[in-house]
């Protein structure tokens, strides 16, 4: 199977024959499905190595799955009269007014395209909406900001408080809207399916390793060819100089993971909206809110994490219930068609985040390709709206969607603390 083969006359992307238009871009979990079997991954838009680092997942993939499997078992209830005239999908996060509920999220994905988290960014403003940068990124965030007035920072617990908070003030200084600690992570990322092959930097031997790969997508590589650049390796926000991604992965590795009292004292040192990334569980909702953050993300890392932990969508619904009146949530994991978002919010979630889906359209036409995503999940979340006879995002409830017996997951109930 081929995938995102190019533009076609439409303005969509060709895609095994058929346009993401036609298929959804649910498309993309088909293509994970097949990597995760084992079956010949074919012809793709990127680099072997890039295509596996967007692929990822998991140990077995069970996670990586169920994220997006878990959309298909919740139901619609459409209504029949009153179609409003306009389905409005304009929401806030964080502060941020926002066209559409989908923001960009955190993806250290190197070497997508040559015009990267640029590319993205300034996509998510031609559609009027936020991207949250990686730590990982390889554009420094100033550019982002730059391209991006909505740009949030994504950072994980690496280095001494010393280094987080250089960190964090640098962003701040960029003019950053908001501030997202990633939490979840095992550092335990192997899959049955084969892992990226990420060399420390382009040298000689790196690149004759890495020539059979990147000749076979000819198109991946005159991208850069043509912009007479390389793929960036390094992560300019995470230090100066810049690390690359080996020397900041040991970095991170030799840090211990954040204790509550360290995620209060960096939300200390964050004086705007400040989002807790990672949240599978109802007592760790409930302590974030006692941390201090004003949103969360259900999340388990797109299936990246520790596999077996239930799709995002599985734990949403408890915890909007736990702490929705507290904090602003968010969900992401799973997010191919805008009928995902429609039932992500109806369940609670104020907003979705993707990481995937962006990624396949970039890595097909860079800042057009990621546009073309964005109005494929906007087209589809308007005629969900009108299907419902909804006439907003903000107006869903659980009434318009059917939650089979046995959907929800409550994981830390017991542990929760009160209130
Ligand atoms: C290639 C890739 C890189 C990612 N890098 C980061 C990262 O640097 N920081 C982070 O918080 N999450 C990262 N994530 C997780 C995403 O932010 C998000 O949780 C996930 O992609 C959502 O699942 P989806 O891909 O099914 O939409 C990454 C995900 C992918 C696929």
């Amino acid at each position: 199977m081929s995938l995102l083969l190019g533009r076609t006359g439409a303005g969509a992307f060709a895609y095994a024959g058929r346009t993401l238009d036609e298929t959804g871009i649910g498309d993309a979990r088909s293509q994970i499905r097949d990597s995760s079997r084992g079956a010949a991954p074919g012809a793709h838009a990127a680099a072997q190595p890039v295509y596996e680092t967007v692929l990822a997942g998991s140990q077995a993939g069970v996670t990586l799955r169920d994220n997006a499997a878990a959309f298909t078992e919740l139901g619609l209830a459409p209504g029949i009269a009153g179609p409003p005239a306009s389905h409005g999908l304009a929401t806030t996060v964080m502060g941020q007014s926002i066209a559409l509920p989908v923001v960009l999220a955190p993806t250290g994905a190197l070497a997508v395209h040559p015009d990267g988290e640029l590319a993205a960014a300034r996509a998510a403003a031609a559609r009027g909406t936020a991207v949250a940068l990686s730590s990982f990124a390889g554009e420094p965030v100033e550019d982002i900001v730059a391209a991006n007035r909505q740009t949030f920072f994504q950072m994980y617990w690496i280095g001494s408080r010393d280094r987080l908070l250089r960190r964090l003030d640098r962003a701040r200084a960029a003019g950053v809207c908001g501030l997202v600690l990633t939490a979840d992570w095992s550092f335990a990322h192997g899959r049955d399916w084969g892992s990226p092959d990420i060399p420390e930097r382009l040298d000689l031997r790196s690149l004759i390793r890495l020539a059979p790969g990147a000749l076979s997508r000819p198109k991946w590589l005159l991208n850069y060819v043509s912009r007479r650049q390389a793929p960036k390796l390094t992560m300019p926000n995470l230090g100066d100089p810049a690390p690359t991604f080996r020397d900041a992965y040991r970095e991170w590795r030799a840090t211990p993971p954040p204790t509550w009292e360290d995620i209060a004292w960096l939300r200390d040192h964050w004086d705007g909206p400040f989002l807790l990334k990672g949240v599978m569980r109802i007592d760790d909702a409930k302590r974030a809110v006692q941390a201090g953050v004003s949103a969360i993300s259900v999340s388990n890392h797109g299936g990246n994490n520790v596999d077996c932990t239930p799709a995002s969508v599985r734990a949403l619904p408890a915890i909007a219930e736990a702490v929705g009146d507290q904090v602003e949530v968010l969900l992401d994991g799973g997010i191919r068609r805008g009928s995902d978002v429609v039932k992500a919010l109806a369940l609670g979630a104020r907003a979705v985040m993707i990481g995937r889906a962006y990624l396949w359209g970039l890595a097909v036409n860079g800042q057009a390709g990621v546009e073309n995503v964005l109005d494929i999940l906007s087209a589809g979340m308007a005629a969900t709206l009108c299907g419902l006879r909804c006439p907003s995002v903000r107006a869903l409830a659980p009434d318009d969607i059917v939650i089979p017996h046995g959907f929800v997951r409550r994981l830390g109930a017991a542990e929760a603390p009160a209130g």
